[in-house]
């Protein structure tokens, strides 16, 4: 097991009725900004639950937060926040709000005389304060209710990037089940395959003995094989919505991924599709995986053979024959949750393959994998493998 550093200083409140706990969370005399997407939660009833739990705080909205969320909007409610004096941000519905006031916190403490972009650029490095968050998490999936990492998009230039800082981390996270029944069925199968990959790449790279790490992923991707097809079934059980929605939070808030070596590849081909095409955030890590998983057979060896006998229970024939079997599994129950494995299933031809590649290769991200060996010819391999 590598060495680790690993500090999760979320608080959870999860489960029905957890709403109940929210004022508490907020200190009494911060001056709130809700902020919320494009109205789903006005919709589910979401809203008003917020708006009731916290009466008699001080509290403004900031609503239309994309999906995927957009830097020109984000900027807007910077704005806001510093005319008003914020003190406190309470996001209300999926990753991309929680991402999108990330970077709110972030930007509104940020030097008036710096380029706020340059907090995407630097990846958060140069982040030294910013405003304090809680979450009211309504799609489980990304894990951002209890991580340090925020992705943002630029319109303008086509961009999806990622920062990292502690200083954003949520405060506290309200997870809820019942908020999740309102879910149409693609967002509960995007929710279902982004935990998934989450926790195959911290997972599927090379053994370092981590068991404890390895069998809590594997305990994670059993999870979500079992309950994802029972949650697009059976929208309002309870018992299959809240082991979706644990799996989701604890593939990506530090733990599994402590001491273990991580290969974030495929996300970083997958926000470039989103970035060209407008696919959403799942669907590109669904056509990414299955080809990456066989562009680097032989650097995984060890680990596919065990997620193949573990994971899916595949225990005979030669080791390629294994392998194989196991990347099927894989593809087989992305497309069983309704969710398409190759640019085909989504009108694309590949022939925008060498522009994905060059925004790659403009954000230095020609060096990716557990072994930094997943270069530009190897990525080119793996879009076109996935068409
Ligand atoms: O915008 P509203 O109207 O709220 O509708 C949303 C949105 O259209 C809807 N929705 C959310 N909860 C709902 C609901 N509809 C009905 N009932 C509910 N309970 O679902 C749609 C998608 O929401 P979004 O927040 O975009 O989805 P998701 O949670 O999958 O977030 C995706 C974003 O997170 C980033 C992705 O790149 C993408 O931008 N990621 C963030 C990560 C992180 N912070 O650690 C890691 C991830 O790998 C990922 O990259
Ligand atoms: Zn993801």
């Amino acid at each position: 097991m590598n060495n680790f550093n690993l500090h999760t200083p979320t608080r959870i409140l999860f489960g029905k009725g957890a709403i109940a706990d929210l004022r508490a969370q907020i200190p009494a005399q911060a001056r709130v900004l809700i902020t919320y997407g494009g109205g789903s939660v006005k919709k589910t009833g979401v809203l008003a639950q917020v708006y009731q739990a916290l009466e008699g705080l001080d509290v403004l909205e900031f609503g239309g937060i994309e999906p995927n969320p957009a830097y020109e909007t984000l900027m807007k409610a910077v704005e806001l926040v510093r005319a008003e004096k914020i003190t406190f941000l309470l996001a209300v519905g999926g990753g991309s709000v929680l991402d999108g006031t990330k970077f709110i916190a972030a930007a509104a403490h940020y030097p008036e005389d710096k380029d706020p972009w340059n907090i995407l650029l630097t990846r958060g490095n140069d982040v030294t304060s910013a405003i304090p968050m809680g979450s009211v998490l309504t799609l489980p999936a990304t894990g951002s209710e209890s991580n340090s990492g925020a992705v943002v998009s630029r319109r303008a230039t086509g961009d999806k990037q990622a920062f990292m800082s502690g200083f954003v981390q949520p405060v506290f996270a309200i997870l809820d089940p019942v908020y999740t029944y309102t879910l149409p069925a693609v967002q509960v199968a995007n929710g279902v395959v982004d935990a998934f990959v989450h926790t195959v790449e911290q997972y599927l790279t090379y053994p370092v003995n981590a068991k404890v790490q390895d069998r809590f992923a594997e305990g994670l991707l059993l999870t979500l094989v079992e309950e994802g097809p029972k949650a697009l079934a059976e929208p309002e059980n309870y018992d299959v919505r809240a082991n979706v929605m644990w799996a989701a939070t604890m593939a990506l808030n530090g733990l599994i991924g402590a001491g273990v070596p991580q290969d974030w590849a495929t996300h970083m081909l997958g926000h470039e599709l989103t970035a060209m095409h407008g696919l959403d955030h799942a669907q590109t890590l669904a056509i990414v995986l299955p080809a990456l998983l066989n562009e680097k057979r032989n650097e995984k060896r060890a680990k596919l053979l065990q997620y193949g006998e573990r994971v899916w229970n595949i225990t005979e024939g030669s080791e390629e024959e294994r392998i194989d079997a196991a990347i099927n599994a894989t593809r087989h129950f992305f497309e069983q949750m309704g969710t398409g494995t190759r640019f085909s299933a989504y009108g694309l031809d590949g022939s925008s393959i060498p522009g994905l590649l060059a925004k790659l290769e403009e954000k230095g991200l020609t060096q990716l994998g557990e072994h930094q060996d997943i270069t530009l010819d190897v990525s080119r391999r793996i879009y076109e493998a996935a068409r």
